[in-house]
């Protein structure tokens, strides 16, 4: 297998973009583009990089991650540390320069500073927008991390529709003004949205036509867990990723793939760690899958693992 063509049986189309597979790597791994030769040879068919913020921040403090390892799972409560959109954007545009074909799709997660109250965050996101606009292929709208406070907030309809609505003409700006093609704009959201919430959300995405939703984030949540109770309350708030989220992110594929009937397509994350998870994520409808805490616990070879599975 070289890794800069096609795999028999694996590539996909999707957002008019060429997947070489359907594996990609979660947001918040590589948050400042840093590691995208490496990612590559790893054999990611995408890496989605950020949360991006428009300023650079330093995060929470340490420590601010954490191993479950009788769940298989993560506690983080990273808070968006990330180098900024203006300095990101650079050092995107640099990996880029020279190379004529690049086989790995990037995403550009984005978000807003800590430091920004919610009622101006539209704007936050149309700076890292527009940063980002050129060297990224797709955007991830993230309003669904638990480590901004009132972040999540965001995800109600009307501040929602604001943020987006605003992305979306920002974007056919920009396209008419470089002459790229729009780019394909996607919405993170909770794993810890109710059944109304998740309703609302997905009437938007269909009203405005949103190209994709990523689901789902790490969750608040804290259920049927192995780690001694005192465990979890000793390392506090955090969101909770890995096997923990696995049903939960395959069902909210399912229930959204069932309620738009496949019209909008879906990216899957939360505790995939083999073969046979993804292949389950895909089952429910989703088009594409992320690793983020399997990558940790299972190791680099994850993605040809993963591959293999999916293969003709
Ligand atoms: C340490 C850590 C940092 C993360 N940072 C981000 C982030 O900045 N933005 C984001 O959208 N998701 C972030 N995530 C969420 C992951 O992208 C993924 O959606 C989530 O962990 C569920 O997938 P998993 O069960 O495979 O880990 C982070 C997850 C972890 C564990």
């Amino acid at each position: 297998m070289t890794t800069d063509s096609p795999q028999q049986g694996l590539a996909r189309e999707l957002f008019g973009l060429a997947f070489r597979n359907p594996v990609g790597l979660g947001a918040g791994f590589d948050k400042n583009a840093l590691y995208l030769e490496e990612l590559e040879a790893l054999g990611f068919g995408f890496v989605e990089i950020g949360t991006v913020t428009p300023l650079p921040q330093a995060g929470n403090e340490q420590p601010r991650l954490f191993r479950l390892p009788m769940d298989q799972a993560l506690i983080n409560r990273m808070g968006f540390n990330n180098d900024g959109a203006t300095v990101i954007a650079e050092r995107l545009k640099k990996w880029r320069e020279g190379r004529t074909k690049i086989p790995l799709i990037v995403g550009g997660n984005i978000g807003k500073n800590k430091s920004t109250p919610n009622d101006m965050a539209w704007k936050d996101y149309e700076l890292c927008f527009r940063a980002l606009f050129e060297p990224v292929d797709y955007f991830v709208v993230n309003v669904s991390s638990p480590n901004t406070p009132g972040l999540r907030e965001l995800q109600e309809k009307d501040a929602l529709r604001r943020i987006l609505v605003n992305l979306q003409t920002v974007n056919k700006e920009l396209a008419a003004k470089t002459k790229i093609n729009p780019r394909p704009l996607l919405l993170k959201i909770a794993p810890d949205l109710n059944g109304q919430q998740l309703d609302e959300v997905i009437a938007l995405a269909l009203e405005i036509g949103l190209d994709g939703l990523v689901a789902a984030n790490t969750s608040i949540g804290r259920e049927k867990l192995l780690t001694p109770p005192h465990r979890i309350e000793a390392i506090g708030a955090g969101g909770l990723s890995g096997a923990p989220l696995k049903e939960r992110a395959t069902a909210i594929v399912q229930y959204i793939q069932g309620k738009t009937r496949g019209s909008i397509p879906l990216i899957a994350s939360g505790g995939i760690f083999t073969g046979a998870d993804a292949k389950e994520k895909i089952q429910a409808g989703a088009s594409l899958v992320q690793v983020w805490t399997g990558f940790i616990y299972v190791g680099p070879m994850i993605v040809a693992r993963i591959c293999e599975k999916l293969g003709p």
